[in-house]
């Protein structure tokens, strides 16, 4: 029998408007998660007239006070640990150990946005005249919109819930069409830790029309948006003729170099462990290894040899290393890059092939592929793949390596494996990325420092985590009190008090 799940608006669980569902499937095996209401514009609209009216209230409700929900919410993530992350495996299909993480990230964001109820820092400046205070506030938006992708489906909408409720926002939340079902589990948990009715609304539903509603809707002051580049572009430019702020997230093309000078062992488990966790379905993942002559050809064999080594098969199995795609769609993708590496002249080294052998013939996956001699200026060199695909290039020395890594159209992450600590510095110059990595991966950030990129990676705002994730969710109030009691004039009566 089907499980049939609804939407969370004004603290009541609904079906949608039209009464129509969207289901869930699990990606490695085909097996039916659950079925959830498929919104459209008027289940927003509810949505959003519920967590317009609890604004009011929300707002004047003391920072610790929300922060102690926001808490309790962190301490129940952590108690259903494993359940969650064993429908996470269910329903997104990354490994167990990929999946506790994912959970395990919206418990430190949950702690860290707790912590930050008690300090929230505005600013307390000098004033350029006596008896008179300069201070600045943060204040609340008023309701935010929140679009989520399903890779990260409990840690990326954490990263955007958290500082919102923190800040005092309230949410309006439609997660991915592929994870609709985690979400559902993840907004019980805020119900049960006593969040009040209309300050957190889930709507699931498909990109069109539900999410394209809550991007239309008047009454939502910003949207924070983590997906792709084609959706979050249009998201912008709509955002600017509506006059609403938007935060971007939108994917890599992110790159490991190694140095002549690298640990190569150290290097290559941070190769495989970055291009291929999560099947390469995160936007941090490394799809470009810039590698020095010297140690190309031993890299680029090393590195195919472990990749074909790798056990694809249903993430809750402890002998599987790599988990299914998404959905049809990604495979195909991944595919179609596979042929386009081919037909540019790059070298296939390893995988280039669905993988359809005995029970992953009932799920999405994809193998583990590796193409060397890839040029710069190759479509596999520049464009986001989002799968288990990896393209090694060939640059002379360090700063070739940084230029091309700087030179494509995505600035999330980047990495570099050197033992020469002069070299490490100059890429932490140079490199012109969001993140960087020294004798790292491209992927594993921590939620005390900001997360998110240059160039086509976003535009300027950064979530994820440290004291700026706050900037995305607030808008700046500066507060001026004159206390002296006669008309001050500021720049004009300065001059004459220091005669
Ligand atoms: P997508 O960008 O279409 O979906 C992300 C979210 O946006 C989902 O919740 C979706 O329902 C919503 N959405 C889609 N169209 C919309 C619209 N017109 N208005 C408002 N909301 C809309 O991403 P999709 O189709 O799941 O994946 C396609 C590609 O996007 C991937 O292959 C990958 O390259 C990239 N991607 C990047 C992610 C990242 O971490 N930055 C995450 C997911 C996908
Ligand atoms: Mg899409």
């Amino acid at each position: 029998m089907t499980r049939e799940f609804f939407n969370y608006i004004d603290g009541k669980w609904i079906p949608a408007a039209s009464g129509e569902t969207l289901a869930s499937h699990n990606p490695a095996t085909g097996e039916l998660i659950g079925a959830v209401p498929a919104s459209d514009a008027r289940d927003v609209a509810r949505a959003v007239t519920a967590a317009a009216n609890a604004f009011e209230k929300w707002r004047k409700t003391p920072a610790p006070r929300r922060a102690e929900i926001i808490h309790a919410v962190a301490d129940l993530v952590r108690a259903r640990k494993q359940t969650l992350g064993e429908l996470l495996t269910r329903e997104m299909g990354k490994v167990l150990p990929e999946a506790l993480g994912d959970v395990q990230e919206a418990v430190d964001m949950g702690m860290y946005m707790a912590g930050e109820g008690r300090r929230l820092n505005g600013l307390l400046v000098p004033s350029e005249l006596p008896n008179k205070w300069a201070m600045a506030v943060r204040d609340p938006l008023g309701v935010v919109g929140l679009i989520t992708p399903w890779n990260f489906p409990i840690a990326v909408p954490s990263w955007k819930i958290f500082p919102a409720l923190l800040t005092g926002n309230t949410i309006v939340w439609k997660p991915a069409e592929d994870t609709p079902v985690l979400a559902v589990e993840f907004v019980k948990i805020f119900e049960e830790a006593g969040l009040p009715p209309g300050v957190l609304n889930l709507v699931t539903g498909y990109g069109v029309p539900a999410g394209a509603a809550l991007v239309e809707h008047p009454q939502v002051k910003m949207i924070s948006f983590t997906g792709s580049n084609e959706i979050g572009k249009q998201i912008a430019v709509r955002g600017a003729q509506l006059g609403k702020r938007v935060s971007l997230e939108l994917g890599g093309k992110n790159a490991i170099i190694v140095l002549d000078d690298a640990d190569l062992d150290l290097a290559l488990d941070g190769i495989i462990w970055s291009a291929f966790g999560t099947s390469g379905q995160r936007c941090t993942a490394t799809s470009r290894v810039i590698v020095t002559p010297e140690i190309h050809s031993e890299l680029a064999e090393r590195v195919a040899d472990r990749a074909s080594k790798l056990r694809l098969g249903n993430g809750l199995l402890p002998t599987t290393d790599v988990g299914p795609l998404i959905n049809r769609d990604a495979v195909d993708k991944v595919h179609q890059y596979t042929e386009l590496g081919v037909s540019e002249g790059a070298a296939l080294l390893v995988g280039g092939a669905r993988g359809v052998e005995g029970d992953l013939a009932q799920g999405h996956f994809y193998k583990p592929t590796v193409f060397d001699r890839v040029t710069p200026t190759m479509r596999l060199a520049q464009e986001e793949i989002f799968g288990p695909s990896l393209a090694i290039l060939r640059a002379h020395d360090i700063d070739e390596a940084i230029r091309l890594n700087n030179g494509v159209n995505f600035g999330l992450s980047a990495s570099i494996y050197t033992s020469n600590v002069n070299k490490a510095f100059e890429a932490m110059r140079d490199l012109t990325t969001g993140i960087v990595y020294i004798n790292a991966g491209t992927i594993g950030s921590e939620v005390q420092l900001p997360f998110g990129g240059t160039r086509g990676t976003g535009n300027g705002h950064r979530e994820g985590g440290g004291p700026p994730v706050l900037d995305a969710f607030t808008e700046w109030k500066s507060i001026y009190v004159d206390y002296s009691g006669k008309l001050q004039r500021a720049q004009i009566d300065t001059d004459a008090l220091v005669q």
